[in-house]
């Protein structure tokens, strides 16, 4: 399936895991020296990463290792598994923003067992992080037999979809003196960026919550949700008459954003209700894309641009509109 082909920009751009292997590789998304051309179509507002790589030895810079880190605190709620990781500090500071995710797996499995789980939330006091990983599958399941420790990777950022345009939208609404309202809608484990988002946007701005639990208990939400959003309502997805309920209450919230964490079908169809009532404000979406290495290497998360050139998901970025467009369903 071929696309139209905006200019994307990479999520690791002039940040401290760039220049990378893609920029080792001529395949460097931002940078046309280290993609095979020139610096004519150069976007690039940052510091010059040709510059960056030739200066630095032509090396990749802070590649991110494996490291095994202890597990503090482990609960298995039938399918879903809630961890408590002792990252440090310094780790647990770099997944604070919205969006970010991390690699894991057993220490005793390959690495291609490697699984990337959003951060659902970072205690940067006691340098660790909280997860909630969904056992449905091989990878997955397999995390359910970890014990004191657990390998870890990351973190990596590009977890949300349109997280500019939530800045760019929340600081549209400071500068006219007033709290940002975002709606963030949910189904089972897309509870966790929900938080994630809650965590660190919900002192300045106000976020309600729609959250489908789907197959999750109950208990998990009221123990391990430790951030309270403005409002929080449950509802069933997949009952029609809860898809009116977000119709009302986009209508009715005048929100800035919308936040949607779900599978491609829900974003799709929240995608096309908001676009039926010309919602004025911007989206953002959870990542749903095949990621596998999360470095721009394997192609696990590949679509094809106009010209047949393939654009890696896991580091492009994205808005939330744009994201909805590059999917491919199978109907
Ligand atoms: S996940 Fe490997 S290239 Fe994107």
């Amino acid at each position: 399936m071929m696309f139209e082909n905006p200019v994307f920009m990479c999520i690791d751009a002039g940040g401290e895991n760039c220049p990378c292997r893609l920029a080792e590789s001529g395949n460097c998304i931002a940078c046309g020296r280290l993609s095979g051309q020139d610096c004519s179509g150069c976007r690039w507002h940052g510091v010059c990463i040709y510059n960056e790589y030739i200066q630095g030895g032509k090396k990749i810079k802070n590649n991110r290792e494996e490291k095994e880190v202890p597990i503090v605190e482990m609960e298995i709620y039938d399918e879903i598994l809630y961890l408590g990781l002792n990252v440090g500090k310094g780790f647990a500071i770099k997944c604070y923003p919205a969006g970010t995710y991390v690699f894991l797996r057993s220490k005793d499995r390959e690495q291609f067992y490697n699984v990337p789980i959003s951060v659902m939330r970072a205690d940067i006091e006691k340098g660790v992080i909280y997860l909630l990983v969904k056992c449905i599958s091989s990878k997955t399941k397999a995390l359910q037999d970890v014990k004191e420790t657990v390998v870890i990777r990351g973190p990596y950022r590009n977890g949300v979809f349109g997280i500019d345009e939530l800045y760019a939208s929340l600081r549209d609404a400071e500068r006219e003196g007033r709290r940002g309202k975002i709606l963030a809608i949910s189904r089972s484990v897309g509870i966790a960026p929900a938080e994630k988002l809650i965590q660190v946007f919900g002192n300045k701005h106000d976020i309600t919550l729609m959250a489908d639990l789907s197959n999750m208990r109950r208990g998990i939400i009221e123990k391990h949700l430790n951030e309270k959003p403005a409002a929080f309502s449950e509802l069933d997805l997949t009952d029609e008459k809860n898809i009116k309920k977000i119709r009302d209450e986009i209508v009715g919230g005048r929100y800035d954003f919308i936040a949607v964490f779900t599978s491609d079908y829900y974003i799709n169809l929240i995608g096309d209700l908001t676009e039926e009532l010309n919602f004025r404000g911007r989206m953002a979406v959870s990542n749903n894309f095949n990621i596998c290495c999360g470095e721009g290497i394997c192609g696990a998360c590949s679509v094809a641009g106009k010209n047949g050139e393939t654009l890696k998901m896991c580091k492009c970025r994205l808005s939330g509109e744009e994201s909805i467009k590059r999917k491919v369903i199978y109907k």
